[in-house]
C-alpha cells in the first residue's frame, strides 16, 4: 500500500440526485493519527459523501480518494480502508463469525482475524448466535469487526453511535481514540455533536451539502457564550467592552460571545477586576453547531476554519 493511501483526500466533490444538490464543492483532507467528526444534520450530505469516497456513488464532479487513489483502484481494499456504513445489513441466519468468514475466505485475510476483531469490539461470546438475535448495538459492533477485519490505516465510519447504549457509547469513544493513537486515519460521521464531542480531534461540519466549519472543536467552542459576573459588574462591563467583546447584559451576569473562558479572565485580570463567576455555557458547543448547521438563512454560511489542520483559505464557501 502507498504510504500516501492513509489520507483521505475529498477535492470539489459534488453530487446532485436530480434536483437534489446532495453535496457542493465540499473538499477537505483527513490526516493519520486523529479521529475526525463528520458532522451535520440528517440529510446534509454525510452518507452521500462517504459512498462517493467508497466508490457506492459516483460524484457529479470532483474527485474523493485515499491519498490519489480510488477506492475501486486501491490493490487491496479492505487492508487499507475499513468502512462501516450505516444501515449495513447482515444475513440474519448467518453468525458474526460466518459473516466474516465470507470476507476471510474472499480475499485471503487471515482468518485468525475473525478472532481477534470479534474480541476487540466486544461480542466475542455471541460468535457463534445468528445475527437475527443481535441487538442495534451489537450489529453496530460486528460492523466495527467487519471495518477492522482487514487491519486497515483507514476507517471510514458512517454514523458507528447511533443505537449503542450508555456503555457502549462510552466504549466507542475509547475505541476510536485507540485507532487514532495507533496512528490511523479515523473519520466518523454523526448527526449529533454531543455523540463524538469528546472523541473527536477536529470536526468537519457540512450542512446541506456544503462545508461550513473544518477546524478543531476548541475552536468551534470559540463562538459558545461565557457568563462571567464581578462584584463590579460595571468595571468589567466596560473591560471587556474596551477589549472589543460582544455583551450582553443578563439577570445572572454578563454574556460574551466569540470568547472563552481564559481570553475573558485575561481581559479581567488586566483591568484588574475581581471576578465572582466564570461559566462556559454547557451547551455553547452544541448551540454553536446549531448556529453553523440549522438556523442559517440563506444563502449559505461561509467557511469558518480554525486550528492546526485549517486548510488553505483559498476556495472557501459561497
Ligand atoms: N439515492 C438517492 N436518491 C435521491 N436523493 C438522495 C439519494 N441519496 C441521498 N439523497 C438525498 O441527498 C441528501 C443528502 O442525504 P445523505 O447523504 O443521506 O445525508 P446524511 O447522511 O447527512 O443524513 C438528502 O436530501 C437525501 O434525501
Ligand atoms: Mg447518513
Amino acid at each position: 500500500m502507498p504510504a500516501t493511501a492513509t489520507t483521505i483526500d475529498v477535492s470539489h466533490l459534488s453530487k446532485s440526485f436530480g434536483p437534489v444538490d446532495a453535496v457542493s464543492d465540499l473538499s477537505f483532507v483527513v490526516e493519520p493519527g486523529s479521529v475526525t467528526g463528520f458532522l451535520g444534520p440528517n440529510g446534509a450530505g454525510k452518507t452521500t459523501t462517504l459512498r462517493m469516497l467508497l466508490g457506492l456513488v459516483n460524484p457529479s464532479s470532483g474527485l474523493a480518494t485515499f491519498g490519489g487513489v480510488g477506492y475501486r483502484d486501491l490493490p487491496s481494499p479492505l487492508e487499507t480502508v475499513g468502512t462501516a456504513l450505516e444501515a449495513s445489513s447482515f444475513h440474519p441466519g448467518r453468525t458474526a463469525r460466518n459473516h466474516l468468514k465470507v470476507y476471510t475466505t474472499a480475499t485471503g485475510i487471515d482468518p485468525g482475524r475473525i478472532d481477534r476483531v470479534l474480541k476487540q469490539v466486544g461480542i466475542d461470546a455471541y460468535a457463534d448466535r445468528r445475527v437475527g438475535g443481535y441487538s442495534l448495538g451489537m450489529r453496530q459492533r460486528l460492523g466495527l469487526a467487519f471495518a477492522l477485519l482487514g487491519d486497515p490505516r483507514v476507517l471510514v465510519l458512517d454514523e458507528p453511535i447511533n443505537g449503542l447504549d450508555p456503555e457502549g457509547i462510552r466504549w466507542i469513544r475509547g475505541f476510536l481514540r485507540e485507532l487514532a493513537a495507533e496512528g490511523r486515519t479515523v473519520l466518523v460521521s454523526s448527526h449529533l455533536l454531543s455523540e463524538v464531542q469528546q472523541s473527536v480531534d477536529r470536526a468537519i461540519i457540512i450542512t446541506r451539502g456544503r462545508l461550513v466549519y473544518d477546524g478543531t472543536l476548541s475552536g468551534l467552542e470559540f463562538t459558545a457564550r461565557v457568563v462571567v459576573d464581578a462584584p463590579d459588574r460595571a468595571a468589567l462591563h466596560s473591560a471587556l467592552l474596551a477589549a472589543g467583546a460582544r455583551v450582553d447584559v443578563s439577570e445572572g451576569g454578563l454574556v460574551v460571545k466569540e470568547l472563552d473562558g481564559a481570553a475573558i479572565g485575561a481581559i479581567a485580570h488586566r483591568a484588574g477586576v475581581p471576578l465572582s463567576l466564570l461559566a462556559e455555557q454547557q451547551e455553547g458547543l452544541e448551540s454553536a453547531f446549531l448556529e453553523l448547521t440549522g438556523t442559517e438563512p440563506e444563502p449559505a454560511p461561509g467557511v469558518h476554519r480554525h486550528g492546526a489542520h485549517a486548510a488553505p483559505a483559498e476556495g472557501d464557501a459561497s
